[in-house]
């Protein structure tokens, strides 16, 4: 059975209580339930991850090479700061779709930058939880296919 790394980066665990007019109301752990159940639906296996720790994010994307099939990650604002991040997704070189629950192009202009999104097969950004499921769709269609995109 495939395997896919959620990995959830800084601030994403307050989910529920930080900032609900932008982020939505669901806590993280109702958004891992909604992906737990899409993934058993599709027939794949979830490994789920949160730090706030950029490092950790890092070894964590590192052990993935050659123990998972592909990623999906919401780095966070480190989406907008990480070159350690992007470093160890260009080494993993695991397919991996980046997602945003908002849509950080409509926002500050800091935000508008990423800098992991060149290494991703696409992002997701602006539609709340059901980002990270279109994330996943769009990474399970790509690894499942005979014919790959990348
Ligand atoms: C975020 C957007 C980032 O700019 C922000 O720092 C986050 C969450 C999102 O999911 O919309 O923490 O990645």
């Amino acid at each position: 059975m495939k395997k896919i790394l959620v990995l959830h980066g800084p601030n994403l665990n307050l989910l529920g209580s930080r900032e609900n007019e932008i982020y939505g109301d669901l806590t993280l752990a109702e958004i891992n339930k909604r992906i737990k159940k899409f993934a058993k639906e599709k027939g794949f296996v979830v490994d789920l991850y949160q730090s706030n720790h950029e490092g950790e994010l890092v070894t964590k994307i590192q052990e993935a090479k050659g123990t998972v099939d592909a990623m999906v990650i919401n780095p966070a604002a480190y989406t907008h700061t990480s070159i350690a991040i992007r470093d160890a997704l260009a080494a993993a070189k695991i397919p991996t779709v980046e997602v945003h629950l908002s849509n950080i192009y409509r926002r500050e202009e800091f935000r508008q930058k990423s800098l992991t999104a060149p290494i991703a097969l696409g992002v997701i950004s602006g539609f709340g939880a059901t980002s990270y499921l279109l994330g996943l769709q769009a990474v399970w269609e790509n690894i499942s296919q005979r014919h790959k995109v990348r």
